[in-house]
């Protein structure tokens, strides 16, 4: 019922969400990519959405079905990513950036398939730099959201994951370690540690091995205090 609703802890709240991999073509039947499933992002859409919140979820291709009340935009590049955010930009509230996106792309895609050249043992591809979505739109000079990351890391994970907050002008980053066996590529679990600054000082908190969906709620909740400090 109404009143219940009000409560909810994301009532009024627009968010932006990008989730899964970015698909690079190198010509009308190859692309470059990576293992990314998009689930930790669905997983956050679902749970803004169930907290009340307005939310947009910009995915690349995964096999995902849309979770309820969640505005879907399916895009297959970077740039289309990017693009796809900064058209909600300016009704954004917090964005949270969740996709693995691919760094480089082909400099230029071939406009019919690659063939193998007779004797030919090796090939070079010229990648160029993609664009970087949360950096680009945390740095912006108008309608910045609210900016929570993702830092995906192998070693020194928390140290690495305060840099990227740091250059990337965020509010927090969510660290993950994906060296952990226990919470590999396609897992419904996860182990994170949440970091953010406040007032110029650096936080951060390990949250306990938990499913995606259950991670998602704890998160949104930490993120929404934050926020809603922020702007008083
Ligand atoms: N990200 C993005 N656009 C990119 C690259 C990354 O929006 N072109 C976002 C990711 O969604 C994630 C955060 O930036 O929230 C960190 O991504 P990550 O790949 O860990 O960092 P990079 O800055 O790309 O550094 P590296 O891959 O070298 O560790
Ligand atoms: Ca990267």
């Amino acid at each position: 019922d109404q009143r219940c609703n009000a409560e909810l802890p994301g009532r009024g709240l627009k968010i932006t969400l990008t989730a899964g991999p970015t698909q690079e073509p190198l010509d009308p039947v190859r692309y470059l990519s990576n293992h990314s499933s998009g689930k930790m992002g669905f997983a956050l859409a679902q749970a803004a959405a169930e907290l009340g919140a307005k939310v947009h979820l910009i995915a690349g291709p995964v096999q995902l079905s849309t979770p309820p009340g969640v505005q879907r935009v399916d895009v297959v590049t970077a740039q289309e990513m990017l693009e796809s955010c900064q058209q909600l930009q300016a009704q954004t509230d917090i964005f949270i950036a969740c996709a693995a996106v691919a760094d480089y792309r082909v400099e230029s895609i071939a406009d019919q398939k690659i063939k193998k050249q007779p004797g030919q043992q090796e090939m070079l591809l010229k990648l160029v730099e993609n664009p970087d979505i949360l950096a680009t739109l945390a740095t912006s000079q108008s309608s910045r959201p609210f900016c929570v990351g993702f830092a995906a890391e192998t070693q020194a994970v928390e140290d690495y994951a305060r840099r990227k907050l740091e250059k990337k002008n965020l509010d927090a980053i969510i660290a993950n370690d994906v060296s952990d066996t226990r919470i590999g590529f396609g897992s419904d679990h996860n182990q994170v540690t949440f970091i953010y600054r406040e007032k110029g000082e650096f936080y951060q908190e390990a949250l306990p091995l938990a499913s995606k969906i259950d991670l998602s709620r704890q998160l949104l909740l930490k993120i929404f205090k934050l926020y809603s400090k922020q702007d008083l």
